[in-house]
């Protein structure tokens, strides 16, 4: 295939993030930004070296020229963004949290999958090689019986407006609460059939401090938090009958570890990244379209919708609506 041309919409900060790995990249370029201002996305296009720039989302839809939609704005925006890229059947990468809700993931994946048009979600860790790392050391079985995890992702992030913004679906749990469930998700391979969470709340009622406790109907029971007030070292582990696995920096792992039942270090995997992390999902997005796939298999759509759902679970213990939703 040609160069995939990439067209963004929402000139924020995980853009500027994702145009940077694609300068990097062989086989993609940053075509076309669009943002609600035109100087806003005309500036971003200058800075980060993109060909066209558009004042609002729909002009970059009608850019024929464009490959693959990033839809890089609010949660709250996400599904009537895909409801437009659907109309101009645009396949679409989609940032995480998917939707606000699971009632909008399975309507807007439903529709997509009607018209045959791609769609998935930048949940960035799934496509990581390190998932399959991890996944091997327990296949391999050289910690045992895995009986409990544990995984914390905390950022001081509360200055950010989008993130205490209950109208744009902030909080906590949405923007990285998602990782360290993703994390427990994917070591595990399945989902929990008991959810327990508490959480303290911003001024404006949002979910500041989100503490969850899963349990697995493999025996395993998962202890996971966030937040957007401090930080925190982002460790996730793995724990089984025979040691665990230790993992360095479960938003983008760094390092991986295996130790014996007495602490003792195992081993050590060292995680070298081709740009920085984002390059991963691009990767899979390149290939579904190659291949005519309409999902990745990294995160086919069913998977997309049960953790929207075991959000919204979670939100329920914690009695978090968004205005919208009331
Ligand atoms: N994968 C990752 O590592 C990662 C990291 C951070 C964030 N994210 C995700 O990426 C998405 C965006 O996060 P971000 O940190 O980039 O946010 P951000 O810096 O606030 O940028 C979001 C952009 O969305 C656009 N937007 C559209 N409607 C908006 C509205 N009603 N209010 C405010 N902005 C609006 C704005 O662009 P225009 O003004 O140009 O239209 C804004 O710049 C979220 O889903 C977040 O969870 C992912």
């Amino acid at each position: 295939m040609k160069n995939l041309n990439v067209g963004m919409i929402g000139a924020g900060g995980i853009a500027k993030k994702l145009a940077a790995t694609i300068e990097k990249l062989d086989g993609f370029t940053n075509y076309a930004i669009a943002s609600r201002s035109l100087d806003k996305a005309t500036a971003f296009k200058n800075d980060n070296y993109f060909t066209k720039a558009y004042g609002s989302y729909e002009e970059l839809m009608e850019d024929e020229n464009v490959d693959l939609v990033y839809i890089a704005t609010p949660h709250s925006e996400h599904h009537r963004n895909m409801l437009l890229a659907l109309k101009h059947h645009k396949p679409v990468l989609d940032e995480k949290a998917f939707t606000t809700n699971a009632i909008e993931a399975k309507d807007i994946i439903a529709r997509f999958e009607k018209e045959n048009l791609f769609l998935t979600e930048a949940i960035w860790t799934r496509y990581m090689p390190s998932r399959k790392i991890i996944d091997d050391i327990i296949k391999e079985n050289l910690i045992g019986k895995i009986s409990l995890l544990e995984a914390n992702l905390c950022y001081p992030n509360k200055s950010h407006a989008r993130l205490n913004d209950p109208n744009l679906a902030g909080g906590a749990l949405l923007d990285m609460g998602i990782y360290p469930l993703t994390f427990a998700l994917m070591a595990l391979g399945s989902y929990p059939d008991k959810v327990e969470a508490t959480c303290l709340k911003s001024e404006t009622g949002v979910d500041e401090t989100t503490f969850m406790r899963l349990s697995f109907p493999s025996n395993v029971e998962a202890i996971l938090y966030t937040s957007m007030d401090v930080s925190s070292d982002r460790t996730g582990y793995i724990y089984g009958d025979n040691g665990y696995i230790k993992v360095f920096n479960i938003n983008n792992p760094e390092a991986i570890e295996v130790h014996a039942k007495d602490q003792s270090l195992v081993k050590r995997v060292e995680i070298k990244e081709d740009v920085n992390g984002y390059e991963y999902e691009l990767y899979a997005c390149k290939k579904a379209l190659e291949e005519g796939e309409l999902e990745c298999p990294e995160i086919p759509h069913s998977d997309i919708i049960k953790v929207m759902e075991l959000l919204d679970e979670i939100r329920r213990k914690i009695d978090l609506r968004y205005p919208f939703e009331r």
